[in-house]
Formats: structure tokens, sequence, C-alpha cells
């Protein structure tokens, strides 16, 4: 067992938090901090950085994968679900995430996204608040085999207008929602949990 899964939280659930912009001032990123400030005590999420992981290759993969992309893949197989926050870019989510995505869908029905329950976020300084980069992120969880919590759906438009310069949201009804969110998403972690363990 590694270190972060016995820091999972007593009778809690332990999370990988995914943004898929590498920018530093990134409101996705200041997204899953926030989540990770306003989780329940019983959910803890460790957020995985991106900026190491290379474009997808199969020759690489052949070849043994490249550290970073086992890092990441085994965080996520250890974790009991997965956080992603994504960007919208030209109405689909980032090409980093895509990028991500396409290691950790590897191999097809054994990967480690395979069975995994997840949920998604996403924040945009634009007004539909990330809607079509989630729906396609849906849409490759199908592939994946990723059971995405439908609802509620975390949508932060105008996004310069919820954090402050440091990152922090300060936002109250998107706290709020936020925090609601959370608590959603443990609940939906242990429905699989409880037909694992059952
Ligand atoms: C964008 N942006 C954007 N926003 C949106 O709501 N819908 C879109 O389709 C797009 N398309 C798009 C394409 C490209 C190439 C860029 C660079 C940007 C704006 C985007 O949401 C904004 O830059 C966010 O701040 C990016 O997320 P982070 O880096 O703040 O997490």
């Amino acid at each position: 067992m590694n270190s972060e899964v016995s820091s999972r939280p007593a009778g809690g659930f332990y999370v990988v938090g995914i943004a898929g912009s590498l920018r530093r001032g990134s409101f996705n990123r200041a997204l899953l901090a926030a989540a990770q400030e306003l989780a329940p005590a019983t959910l803890r999420i460790t957020a995985r950085d991106l900026s190491t992981i290379p474009l997808y290759n199969a020759d690489l993969e052949e070849n043994g994968l490249p550290g970073p992309v086992v890092q990441l893949r085994d965080s996520v197989r250890e974790a009991d679900a997965v956080l992603f926050v994504t960007p919208e870019y030209n109405h689909g989510m980032s090409g980093v995430l895509k990028n991500a995505l396409d290691w950790l869908s590897r191999p097809p029905r054994a990967s480690a996204l395979h069975g995994k329950p997840a949920a998604i976020m996403g924040a945009t300084p634009g007004m539909v608040g990330t809607a079509r980069a989630q729906d396609q992120l849906r849409q490759a969880f199908i592939f994946t085999n990723t059971f995405a919590m439908i609802q509620p759906e975390v949508l932060v438009n105008r996004a310069h207008e919820k954090f402050d310069k440091s990152g922090r949201l300060t936002d109250e009804t998107t706290r709020q929602f936020l925090s609601k969110f959370l608590e959603r998403f443990e609940q939906w972690i242990a429905r699989f949990r409880a037909q694992v363990t059952s």
C-alpha cells in the first residue's frame, strides 16, 4: 500500500484531482484547490500535476511507460475516485487533459479508469461554464467505462469575477454549491465502494 492510500481518512475516501490546465494562474487549478479546501473531512483530495506528462505515443508505451505516466496511473488506480477539472478550449476539453486521459485509458478494459467513480467540474471566464468540454469528457468516459456523477454539475462561468488575485474562490454562492457537490460526490463514491466490498 502506498503512502497516499494509507493516508485515506478513517471511514472516508481518497480522491485524485486532475486539472487540465498547466497555467500558473489557472481558474481550473484554483477550482480544484477550492474543492480540496471545502471537501468534507472524510474526502481527501490530492491534486496531480500534468506538466510532466509527455504526449501520448504508442512507441513509448511499448518501450516502457514514462515515469510520470506510471505515477499518474498508479495514483489513479489506487484512488477511490477521480475528480476531473476541465478548462474549455474551442468547445472541447483541453489537449492537456485529453492527453492525460489517453494515457490513463490504456490498456482498454483494464485501465486505471475502468470502473472508477469520477466527478467533473470546470471554470471559464466565458458564459457557458465549460458545459461543452464536460460533455466531451463524458463521451470519452463511455470508452473508458468511467462512472462520472451526472448531477449536480459544477459549471463555473465568469470565473474572473469569482476568484481573487491569489486564486482563492471568493464567490459565496459558488463555495456553497461546491460544498454540496462534494458531499454528493462522497455519496456517489460510497455506492461503488459498497458494491466492491459486498
Ligand atoms: C479558450 N477559452 C474558451 N472558453 C470557453 O468558455 N469556451 C471555449 O470554447 C474557449 N476556447 C478557448 C480556446 C483557447 C485555445 C483558449 C486559450 C482559451 C477561454 C478559456 O476558458 C480561458 O482561457 C480559461 O481561463 C482557461 O482555463 P484556465 O487556464 O484558467 O484553467
